[in-house]
């Protein structure tokens, strides 16, 4: 079969954790320490066209139109499929970030998400779900999760072959939206990778952060099957403040929040006094997502337009997995 022009495109969106993958027991496969939750979001995703091309000498990528110049990591990812697929061929790859790139808005989870369904089809293999998770595993450990729509759940494993992602409730039976305040879309200064590194080797809560998240995983299927938001949104907020409580507590000790990531919490806090349930929960980046019900959008929308300007509130809804466009 000749594989040339033949441009497969795929859709992936970003997921949000709602229990936190945060450590690396092996760093080249990228297998985790704990298992992890998400909620796909139907707002932001990642386009991504690949052709394999005989004329091509090396793998050539362009990002929302511009030429990315370091693709090693692209490359790497490239090389698993290669070798996956027996093909030899190099690819151009044209993708289109419909995310603020880097900002701890899950860009790489929807990129590598996207990028194993359109490189693993074009090359001619056909790969269902577990394995397509697999596979964006070794690009970024989030895409594990982005194959899939709704809440899917990360089960760490011990290798390469059991480390994959399972969908747990698609489409969601719960009102559950997420408000995300765009404060910074500019690339951040600690990579995830490297902020975990930090964490694993120097945090002395790093194993009361194993324990408890544990838990937090099980409150949180529990909430999703039971459909009780309240439980799943409580530990969701705790959880993430619990990943945040290990970079704090790192040498050298660092932090993604910045103060307007402390604006927000104090009107989500100020919100719940009135009321209005809410909880926040934040990645390796700056930006909040506010977890709420339908009923509360509008309410919690007017409270952040005392502080933030309409077009830095986006609101999703949950999102679907993997589409071949
Ligand atoms: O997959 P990475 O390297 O982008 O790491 C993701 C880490 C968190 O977003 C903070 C947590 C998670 O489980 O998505």
């Amino acid at each position: 079969m000749s594989l040339d022009n033949n441009p497969i495109t795929a859709r992936a969106h970003t997921n949000i954790a709602l229990v936190k993958y945060w450590g690396k027991k092996d760093e080249k496969l990228i297998i985790p320490n704990n298992s992890s939750i998400s909620l796909t979001l139907d707002e932001f995703y990642t386009e991504t066209t690949v052709n394999f091309d005989d004329n091509l000498h090396q793998d050539i990528m362009y990002l929302d139109n511009k030429k990315v110049n370091s693709i090693k990591s692209i490359t790497n990812f490239m090389d698993i499929v290669r070798n996956l697929s027996n093909i030899n061929k190099f690819a151009k790859i044209i993708s289109y970030n419909h995310v603020p790139t880097s900002a701890g808005l899950a860009s790489s989870a929807s990129g590598f998400a996207a990028l194993a369904a359109a490189t693993s089809k074009a090359a001619g293999l056909n790969l269902n779900d577990k394995e397509l998770s697999k596979l964006a595993r070794r690009g970024s450990g989030s895409a594990t999760r982005s194959i899939y729509g709704g809440f899917a759940e990360w089960k760490k494993g011990t290798n390469d072959k059991n480390s994959y992602a399972v969908s747990i409730q698609n489409p969601v039976k719960m009102d559950i939206n997420m408000i995300a305040i765009i404060l910074d879309n500019q690339p951040k200064k600690i990579s995830s990778r490297k902020g975990m590194k930090i964490s694993v080797n120097t945090s002395p809560y790093y194993n009361a952060w194993e324990k408890q998240t544990t838990k937090d995983l099980e409150t949180v299927k529990d909430a999703i099957y039971n459909n009780d938001f309240t439980a799943l949104g409580k530990t969701a907020e705790l959880n993430s403040m619990r990943m945040h409580s290990l970079t704090l507590s790192s040498d050298p000790s660092y932090l993604y929040l910045n103060k307007d990531s402390l604006l927000v919490i104090n009107h989500i806090k100020a919100l719940r006094d009135k009321g209005i349930e809410c909880y926040y929960t934040m990645d390796a980046g700056p930006n909040v997502k506010i977890i709420c019900q339908s009923k509360n959008i509008k309410k919690i929308k007017s409270e952040l337009l005392q502080s933030f300007d309409e077009e830095k509130i986006k609101i999703s809804k949950p999102g679907e997995g993997i589409k071949y466009l």
